[in-house]
């Protein structure tokens, strides 16, 4: 028999991943205007964030400070580099370089943070990976335009698009349009990902926030339109530019060998998963889409040119996130579990993490197949990662085994994947630096390799240590994937 090749391949991409409203801080600094995130308070595993229409005073905004890379970026990209980094997932804060959204003129300021951010970047040979929006857009676009419901945010998208493309063309070869766009089919989406504003205080994803599924698919459709033109402009600003979409994978097992619970689960990859990257990947909405829309009395308002758009902007590459796995049933009175971003069905299997995301490996093999299988582009795992509560020492030592474990387990994964024949090209790791946790505003859920000194009120010196992972994933990146104890 011939041997199996389980080796990842040279060039492999090793690396951590970020967005800069959990990271960056800063929030009104350097010219900066208010972004969606930065009306999100803080929140917890049990008590949902609020997004609030003005800023409360002396209201607890986690993204306000985040962990300061604003200030830190050297200090955190030597520690990167130190790990031996080769790829590092950031995005830019789109009202860094817009403040309002539809201003006419960037601004410099904001365009000459990251030129040194991405100069640091060069220094030690670190590609970036950039994605344009990560669950924020100037919060302007919300207030005047709600959001992504309104079709003339396409083009303030694009216009920033130019202006970033034409800026970094010589730095930056690797581009997400969007962070996990699919969001947008689930009710969390409506103003994490489609800065539209709920009525009154609203809690994130909660009961109390207006839902309008017409209204997320509008905005969902129109973030298509964007992200297909931006590619389109990429590709001839500098063909060189590998763009990819970025997709949350709902990985979702049927309870039981029932045909109903078959077709559900085939149900919810298609519609939490395939609808967005078939667009994206095929430039066309697949007929379960049509069906869907039809069935909900969906009526998405779509252009005559909008079929074209979507054929000629199909991404390079496919990227997702995958932290977690949850079963789906027809049965109704099954158990509940959370997960990234929705709830799903408890597996008698698995074990959770301490937020209650189920804990499965495998999972991330049979995502990357079931991908791959599908569109055979080349694929990367942009985001993987165990979020826990971390203990320091008395000696300052942080001994995350859990996480070690969580890691070591979906990287073998990977490697069987990749000797399934699945063309994996990268794996950015979830919150490389502790950074704050998206779903719950909390600095307590970590998930880094380096352990950042501030708590969940805010308080912390903000001082980096590295974690016992950090010597670990610096030995996996070295030996490219072979040594994992
Ligand atoms: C992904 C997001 O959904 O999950 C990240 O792209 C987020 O922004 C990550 O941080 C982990 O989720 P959480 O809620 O633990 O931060």
């Amino acid at each position: 028999m011939a041997e199996i090749n389980k080796n990842f391949p040279q060039g492999f991409l090793w690396g951590g991943a970020t967005a800069a409203n959990q990271l960056e801080g800063g929030y009104n600094e350097g010219g900066k205007g208010l972004s969606t995130a930065d009306m999100l308070t803080a929140g917890s595993h049990t008590t949902p964030r609020r997004i609030t229409p003005v800023l409360e005073a002396g209201g607890n905004y986690p993204s306000h400070e985040a962990i300061d890379f604003y200030r830190h970026y050297k200090e955190d990209i030597r520690l990167f580099a130190e790990m031996g980094f080769k790829i590092f997932r950031m995005s830019i804060a789109w009202s860094r370089i817009f403040p309002n959204g539809d201003d006419a003129e960037p601004s410099e300021e904001g365009l000459k943070f990251y030129d040194s951010v991405f100069a640091e970047l060069k220094k030690y040979n670190i590609e970036p990976l950039v994605t344009i929006s990560h669950y924020e857009a100037p919060f302007g676009l919300a207030q005047k335009y709600n959001g992504w419901s309104d079709r003339r945010v396409i083009d303030f998208y694009v216009s920033y698009c130019e202006v970033i493309f034409n800026r970094y063309k010589a730095v930056v070869k690797y581009w997400l349009t969007f962070n996990e766009i699919n969001i947008l089919t689930m009710r969390f989406g409506l103003f994490m990902a489609g800065a539209m504003l709920p009525e009154g205080n609203a809690e994130l994803g909660g009961q109390a926030a207006e839902d309008d599924e017409q209204l997320r698919y509008q905005a969902l459709h129109h973030q298509f339109i964007a992200s297909a033109k931006a590619v389109k402009l990429g590709h001839a600003i500098n063909p060189e530019f590998q763009i990819g979409c970025m997709i949350a994978y709902m990985c979702s097992y049927p309870l039981t060998c029932h045909p109903d619970d078959m077709i559900l689960a085939q149900q919810k990859d298609n519609l939490t998963n395939f609808l967005c990257s078939d667009v994206q990947v095929r430039g066309a909405y697949p007929g379960f889409a049509k069906r869907y829309f039809a069935e909900k009395r969906l009526d998405i308002v779509m252009e005559a040119e909008d079929e074209l758009i979507l054929q000629e902007g199909r991404v390079d590459f496919y990227t997702f996130s995958y932290y977690s796995s949850t079963c789906v049933s027809a049965d109704p009175e099954q158990e509940q579990i959370g997960g990234n971003l929705a709830m799903g069905l408890k597996n008698p299997y698995l074990q959770a993490s301490a937020w209650e995301w189920q804990i499965d490996p495998q999972g991330l093999r049979w995502s990357l197949n079931n991908i791959y299988n599908r569109y055979q582009i080349p694929l990367m795992v942009v985001e993987n990662g165990l979020g826990a509560a971390d203990t320091v020492e008395e000696d300052g030592s942080i001994n995350d085994d859990y996480r070690i474990d969580y890691l070591k387990q979906h990287i073998e994964q990977m490697k069987e994947a990749v000797a399934d024949g699945v063309e994996l090209i990268g794996y950015t790791s979830w919150g490389c630096i502790d950074l704050v946790s998206a779903g719950t505003g909390e600095m307590k859920k970590r998930y880094g390799f380096i352990y950042v000194d501030k708590d969940n009120e805010g308080k912390g010196t903000l001082a980096r240590s590295r974690k016992k992972s950090f010597y670990w994933y610096k030995k996996v990146i070295g030996s490219n994937g072979e040594e994992l104890v």
